[in-house]
């Protein structure tokens, strides 16, 4: 998979190649990253034009494709690196010192990144260095045989004798060659998460795709994509970037003059600085690009599989998922134990399999004003404690989950009276609040103590099974440049202490909604909420962006009320379980209420949930129809073996019957015959593939049409 022969450092993955060469000045220069090349020695220079006006004289790499780009020399383009020694700019160029091969993945000291599980993976360390300048950096570049990426990581050494401090450290450099490229990336807010944009890259352009809110962020995702100009869901040149990364991140395009495109990613430069003494080293996060030919559905699948078999560490990754209940929709904060147990008994005779209690349960919070920080059950709510409570749950043969939000604190707790000097703040000012509340500053050892232990003797209480991890405000206050990353290291020992502490437990991240869904929070939690706004409509959006960088199985999708307490938007009932179906699916209303025919439905919807929720857990999915673009949205997850469909169709506005699109199913076996379990209807393989299926909508707004396909 990896060869070094001459001046030539070549990995292949499945069906990709990624070269590197050493320039006659020693510098690390990329050569390709794309369709699969042959190994050998390349008859075409790796530079971007033959020459380079104005540039420093005698050796410049100003039109040269670089690895790991440093600034201020030879180079006039942004850098990977910067940084300061004492009161002056660092200036070095890096040049190559050595490669080593290692079977399996890189590790990346203190963060989550891809493994291998043993099997089918090598690495390759290349060391740069400017001993003049006094600085090294070791680029690890790992590749899977089975996969079309390439996961990168940078460690940045001081090899002076004297102190430096790092401004910036970018994970990965991409350099591309000349061609008219889009950017696609993922910017939203609260209850909007992740809405697609997609713009031209026109030479001269500087693009950051970054976010400063302290979380990976409801408004940009840490996940862009680079493509062919006229690339779609099938066809095109796609490369993606996706950071392993759960605080500040930043993906920096650079369109140069001569055409060229540089691509940095990592941690964001702003608001980041880093002290290292004499021999100190500094670990970046993980970068995963890839590369389809395949068009943004090549580059999902991929990522999709990637992430379950190779990022997701968690005991439930390919188990079926309990359907659950959440009360928090239903209740909100007021709420007691009879009024859990009458939801947990209704959803059981449902066919729901997990209750869920969401915020309320502990210290004096009874509204988001108090209590965060206060990890003891409130027994005036909850007198048969947590143990009570679970059992009572269980009792009526549903398992039982709970709430927390460990990295937070309101003023008005006991936690907070007793360390008011354990929250994020600077000496001088009173830190900002939101949603009443502060943050624990997790980058002090006892204040991760804290949590690790308060939150275990929480999970010991009773029998647990599920927990939401919530995170409802953006980071702020923070008292020294750096401080985010040092926050994101705390937040990834909690989160790695408590998961292991409890391995059989299923745990799905949130942020206030979406707020933090990236690979970062992926290794940890197999599940993740997608978004607090769960309108059918503005799911099929959010889902739809969602499932370019993530797999089906990772979105937490629920059956809420209607009118939608986010938007006030009446859907059917039907709607929102079917776009609900393609991912963790439940519900969060209040069942009691329901009764007659929507409660029969609601039966129906969870016995077909369970037909499929394999299929979610494991299958590909497709994107037929962009809600993005038209008036429609379609998806569609087939199998591995290609003998279970799934599709989702949505009509968004009712229109007249006359002029249905037929839908070309994608990813099927054209040659087999397969049954729609739901209408009895038997279809050809061919004909879905080549002419399509017509779904025939009722005549209403948000009509849907779902197909269950079973290979004959
Ligand atoms: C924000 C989450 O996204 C909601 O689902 C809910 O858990 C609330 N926090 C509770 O405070």
């Amino acid at each position: 998979m990896i060869s070094i022969k001459n001046n030539t450092i070549s990995l292949h993955g499945r069906d990709i190649s990624y070269i590197m060469t050493v320039g006659e000045h020693g510098d690390l220069l990329h050569f390709h990253f794309g369709k699969r090349l042959a190994d050998r020695e390349y008859s075409v220079p790796a530079k971007w034009s033959a020459w380079s006006p104005y540039a420093p004289e005698g050796h410049t790499l100003d039109n040269m494709p670089q690895e790991y780009p440093s600034y201020g020399y030879a180079d006039l383009r942004p850098g990977a690196f910067s940084y300061t020694k004492g009161s002056m700019n660092g200036i070095a160029q890096l040049k190559f010192r050595g490669a080593e091969i290692k079977k399996g993945a890189a590790s990346v000291p203190g963060m989550p990144c891809l493994h291998d599980g043993g099997a089918g993976a090598e690495t390759v360390c290349i060391t740069l260095a400017d001993e003049e300048a006094g600085i090294e950096a070791v680029l690890a570049y790992t590749v899977f045989e089975e996969y079309n990426i390439i996961a990168r990581s940078t460690v940045i050494r001081n090899i002076s004798d004297s102190a430096v401090y790092l401004k910036s450290v970018y994970s990965s450099c991409l350099e591309l060659a000349q061609k008219d490229r889009e950017i696609i990336y993922f910017p939203g807010s609260w209850a909007r998460e992740r809405q697609l944009e997609r713009c031209a890259l026109k030479k001269g352009m500087r693009v950051n795709i970054a976010n400063e809110r302290g979380g990976s962020g409801h408004n940009m995702n840490p996940f862009a994509m680079i493509a062919d100009k006229n690339s779609d869901e099938s066809r095109g040149e796609v490369y993606s970037m996706s950071l392993i990364y759960s605080g500040n991140h930043s993906t920096n395009v650079m369109c140069a003059p001569n055409g060229s495109v540089r691509i940095l990613q990592g941690i964001n430069p702003d608001g980041f600085g880093w002290e290292l003494e004499p021999g100190g080293e500094f670990a970046s996060p993980q970068s995963v690009m890839c590369f389809s030919d395949n068009g943004f559905g090549g580059i999902s699948r991929e990522l999709g599989r990637l992430y379950r078999n190779k990022l997701c560490t968690s005991r439930w990754t390919h188990r079926e998922r309990p359907i659950l209940i959440n009360n928090w929709e239903a209740t909100y904060f007021d709420f007691d134990e009879e009024k859990l147990v009458t939801i947990a008994k209704k959803a059981k005779e449902a066919g729901i399999e997990l209750f869920v209690m969401d915020d309320g349960w502990f210290g004096a919070r009874n509204d988001d004003t108090k209590g965060l920080g206060d990890w003891t059950v409130n027994r005036q709510k909850l007198p048969s404690g947590l143990k009570g409570l679970a059992e009572r749950i269980n009792a009526e043969g549903m398992k039982f989950g709970l709430w927390i939000e460990p990295e937070m604190v309101n003023p008005d707790s006991e936690l907070y009276r007793e360390h008011p000097d354990w929250v994020i703040h600077v000496p001088y000012k009173t830190p900002a609040q939101s949603r009443q509340q502060l943050i624990l500053d997790i980058t002090r050892s006892e204040v991760r103590d804290y949590i690790i232990k308060s939150i275990k003797t929480v999970l010991s209480e009773g029998n647990i099974e599920y927990v939401k991890w919530d995170m409802n405000r953006p980071i702020t206050d923070m008292p020294y440049p750096g401080y985010n990353h040092r926050y994101t290291l705390g937040l990834y020992e909690i989160a790695g202490a408590l998961t292991s502490a409890f391995p059989d437990i299923l745990f799905e991240g949130c942020a206030g909604g979406g707020g933090r869904f990236d690979p970062g929070m992926l290794y940890y939690f197999p599940q993740i909420w997608t978004s607090d706004n769960s309108d059918a409509a503005a799911r099929l959006m959010i889902q739809y962006a969602t499932s370019m960088g993530y797999p089906a199985s990772a979105m937490g999708a629920h059956v809420t009320a209607s009118p939608n307490h986010q938007n006030g938007r009446m859907t059917p009932l039907k709607t929102r379980a079917d776009v609900a179906f393609a991912g963790a699916f439940g519900y969060e209303l209040d069942i009691t209420k329901m009764d007659g025919d929507e409660f029969e439905e609601i039966v129906k919807q969870t016995a077909f949930a369970k037909e499929i929720r394999k299929l979610v857990v494991e299958g590909d999915l497709y994107r037929l129809q962009s809600p993005f673009e038209g008036n429609h949205c379609t998806w569609e997850i087939v199998s591995p073996e290609k003998d279970e469909v799934f599709v989702m169709s949505c009509k968004i506005m009712t229109d007249t019957l006359c002029s249905e699109p037929f839908i070309r199913l994608e990813g099927i076996d054209e040659s087999a015959v397969y049954t729609d379990t739901l209408s009895g209807k038997t279809y050809y393989g061919d004909e879905l593939s080549r002419r399509g299926f017509m779904p025939e909508y009722d005549m209403k707004d948000f009509a849907t049409v779902i197909l269950h396909l079973k290979k004959n």
